[in-house]
């Protein structure tokens, strides 16, 4: 067992976390919208206008605070106009980058903003620029913002929707180093301004302007962005996914026992500090008040598909290594919280790494889903600094920290301090000291996911085989607390 000693500063914050750093992102991509979300009117499987009730239900329990859509790599092929009307009259279009499948289109604007209502999340949608034009986007923010006389209100009117929707975030484009136009810093920045000239504020609707941001470590890209139209967003996007192989020649499987796939996913999630850290870096010497936030808006695992499933829909199980890649991931932006302003996991349902999987009128809940639900304590918390002696988790003549921690306090003075073990053979004993307590610690409550193998997941079968359980032996001294946090585990103690 290790020994590892905590320093918490409780009366120090320094910064909040925003919520949104647990936001989402959804694609039409696979079984994500189709069947994750949508199941239409008609279906059987329970719904409310055609979405499902049990997959709502369960993402109202987590608290998402933004929900990225249509895409991905789909929003550059998106055509909005497609999906608004009379369903049976909608266009159906192929969806090439995603399987070849048919898109009927049933799911569009008016389905996505109903869906953002219904989980009361903030709406964030991702516009064409691979393949649109400026008056489509221009139009688009129209039809859903303007309420005077205007040819997009009053089609939005026919179609249903007296008052425009509130919506606040707005990507002009994605990846557009790649599948969103396969174009050159300069030329995106060029077309960005462009294109967010056009993006609207109508009436009290204030847009928040994201623009499409790097891949992984392309800092040239991240340096002319903001240097040649950083003047001219609020956000500028970063995406890294956490893949253990290779993306072409074989990512690896979601369910591999082996320990070298466990340390090397750690150390591969364990990245996005270095990435956030040099990134934030450029943008300080453009904007060293951070006026333009990161936005981490496509970040997880990345394995193979399952067996048998179709290669395009990216369909992949969750298991305890991906929840400790999300702590992982979440103690890295509250850490950077000055500049990281949002963050986007992909996808919510059936897709990457999934809070969500279905099958017909069955779902199941992740070890992802289990460490957004547990972590929604942070939302909106002041950030506590903490220092941190860890011993090293060893693989081989490699290392990383075994303890990843982080703290915040809440308006009511709760302290809430989350921890990820990703040793997945040794228990961790833990003594924490808690500096600034105005009165002692009356009262520590906690919880833990942990599971018995590296693998270890949930399936229709036995869908609670990965839940949280509470964490007992927590012990308190005063102004000290001693806890033993089992391997390859995700944990968090609230304080009163
Ligand atoms: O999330 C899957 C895909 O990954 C997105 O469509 C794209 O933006 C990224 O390459």
């Amino acid at each position: 067992m290790a020994n590892h000693h905590l320093i918490i500063n409780t009366d120090t914050p320094e910064g909040t976390i925003n919520k949104n750093i647990y936001g989402h992102f959804s694609e039409h991509l696979g079984r994500c919208i189709y069947e994750g979300f949508w199941v239409g009117e008609d279906s059987e499987i329970p719904n409310t206008n055609g979405i499902r009730n049990d997959v709502t239900k369960a993402l109202k329990n987590i608290n998402i605070p933004v929900l990225r859509w249509p895409g991905g790599c789909f929003a550059d092929e998106y055509h909005w106009k497609d999906g608004i009307g009379p369903r049976e009259n909608r266009k159906k279009m192929v969806n090439t980058h995603w399987g070849g499948v048919v898109e009927n289109n049933h799911f569009g604007t008016h389905e996505f903003m109903m869906l953002c209502e219904m989980l009361n999340t903030e709406p964030y949608i991702c516009g064409n620029v691979g393949s649109g034009t400026v008056q489509e986007m221009q139009e688009w923010v129209e039809y859903m913002t303007f309420n005077g006389e205007s040819p997009m209100t009053n089609l939005r009117k026919e179609n249903g929707r007296e008052e425009p929707w509130h919506l606040k975030y707005f990507g002009v484009g994605n990846e557009n180093w790649g599948c969103g136009g396969n174009m050159r810093p300069e030329y995106y920045s060029d077309l960005y301004r462009r294109y967010q000239t056009y993006v609207r504020n109508y009436g009290d609707n204030k847009i928040y302007k994201i623009a499409g941001g790097a891949n992984i470590d392309d800092y040239h890209w991240t340096e002319v962005l903001m240097r040649e139209s950083g003047e001219f967003m609020n956000g500028l996007s970063l995406h890294y996914y956490t893949i253990p192989g290779h993306f072409w020649k074989g990512k690896g499987s979601a369910t591999d026992p082996r320990e070298s796939e466990w340390f090397i996913t750690m150390k591969k999630a364990a990245h996005i500090d270095e990435l956030i850290t040099k990134h934030s870096a450029i943008m300080d010497q453009y904007d060293p008040e951070k006026k333009v936030a990161l936005i981490v808006d496509e970040w997880g695992t990345w394995f193979d598909v399952e067996t048998g499933t179709n290669p395009g829909f990216l369909y992949q199980q969750n298991t305890i290594r991906d929840a400790l890649v999300a702590g992982l991931h979440f103690h890295i932006f509250h850490a950077h919280h000055e500049r990281v302003q949002m963050a986007n996991i992909a996808q919510t349902v059936n897709v990457l790494q999934a809070m969500i999987l279905t099958e017909g009128e069955n779902l199941i809940l992740t070890p992802t889903y289990h460490v957004f639900e547990m972590y929604k304590v942070h939302h909106d918390a002041r950030h506590l600094p903490v220092s941190i002696s860890s011993e090293d988790y060893l693989f081989e003549d490699d290392s990383l920290p075994q303890l990843s921690v982080s703290a915040s306090k809440n308006e009511a003075g709760e302290v809430n301090i989350s921890f990820c073990n990703i040793d997945p053979n040794k228990e961790a004993s833990l003594n924490i000291s808690l500096r600034g307590l105005k009165e002692g610690i009356s009262e520590a409550y906690g919880r833990v996911l942990t599971a018995s193998g590296t693998n270890a997941h949930n399936t229709f079968e036995n869908p609670d085989n990965v839940k949280p359980e509470t964490l007992k032996n927590i012990k308190i001294n005063e102004e000290e607390l001693t806890v033993k946090l089992p391997s390859k585990s995700v944990s968090i103690i609230t304080l009163r």
